[in-house]
């Protein structure tokens, strides 16, 4: 069995990286940064399965892997120089602040930790600025989100606060340059991402600069681009100015109102 491949490694080590098959989504990440030196943070150590694969993996990687409970590496057999273990809480922002000053930024970050919707949103929150331009942030086991027992709701899919809805809105940071709605309050990861994609129980974001101006709308108004894409090739400057500045205006006025007045209705905020 060839120790170069990720899933005989999750294999070896028993990972339940390797039940879940989750193997195909890192393989098809991770392959072309095997030979690199990254630095990868682990949420959740648990007996030290997945941290040994990574460990053998990236042979010139660092490892962190951080858990709540205290890890015996010795106990657990865990040799390998480039693995170092932290205890302390996803949800604990005083530990993360330790963590991130003495480690300063990764290339990749996978939870694999508690699963409960708030750990995992305070965490990615708080560390997604410390993921690197090109960076890979993995969530692992984002089925929880559906289970009541974990803080999920089964019975509110679309509006209940759970991280699958956290990550689901996030895709709109991809698109937020093509919002026409003029009162769009930018948010801190506006621009910051370049993919979200969904798999069964795994949710994958890459982080890149995604900035660059929407050739539809202008500063999160549709009228004003059309205004001045019209009027530039055009003369007939009133007759733009009346139908976009004022008629489409009135229209996108009346539905930011209508639209404001059913999420205070529906207490959606
Ligand atoms: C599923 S196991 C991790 C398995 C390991 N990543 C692997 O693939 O072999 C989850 C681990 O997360 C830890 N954990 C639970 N809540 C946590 C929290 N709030 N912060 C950090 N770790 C937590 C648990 O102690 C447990 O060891």
């Amino acid at each position: 069995m060839s120790d170069t491949l990720l899933r005989n490694l999750f294999k070896k080590y028993k990972s339940d990286k390797y039940n879940h098959r989750y193997f195909k989504i890192y393989e098809t990440y991770l392959n072309n940064f095997k030979r690199k030196k990254i630095k990868l943070l682990e949420i959740g150590v648990a007996d030290g399965s997945s941290v040994k694969a990574w460990s053998k993996f990236f042979k010139k990687g660092k490892i962190v892997g951080i858990d709540i409970k205290e890890i015996d590496k010795k106990k657990l057999q865990i040799k390998s120089k480039n693995i170092d273990l932290l205890k302390g809480s996803q949800s604990n922002l005083i530990f993360l602040d330790k963590l991130v000053n003495k480690y300063k930024s990764f290339d990749f970050i996978i939870d694999d930790g508690s699963h409960f919707p708030k750990d995992v949103i305070k965490s990615f929150k708080f560390l997604f600025p410390y993921l690197k331009k090109g960076g890979i942030y993995f969530i692992e086991d984002t089925q929880t989100s559906y289970n009541h027992f974990f803080g999920g709701n089964p019975f509110d899919l679309k509006y209940a606060n759970t991280h699958l809805n956290f990550f689901k809105n996030l895709s709109d940071s991809l698109n937020y340059k093509e919002i026409p709605n003029p009162f769009y309050i930018k948010n801190s990861f506006d621009g910051f991402i370049s993919n979200v994609s969904f798999y069964r129980n795994i949710v994958v974001i890459t982080k890149n600069i995604n900035n660059i101006e929407s050739n539809l709308v202008l500063n999160n108004s549709y009228e004003k681009k059309r205004y001045l894409t019209k009027t530039k090739r055009n003369k007939n400057k009133m007759k733009y100015f009346f139908k976009y500045l004022v008629l489409f205006r009135i229209y996108t006025l009346i539905l930011f109102i209508y639209s404001l007045f059913k999420r205070l209705i529906l207490l959606r905020f």
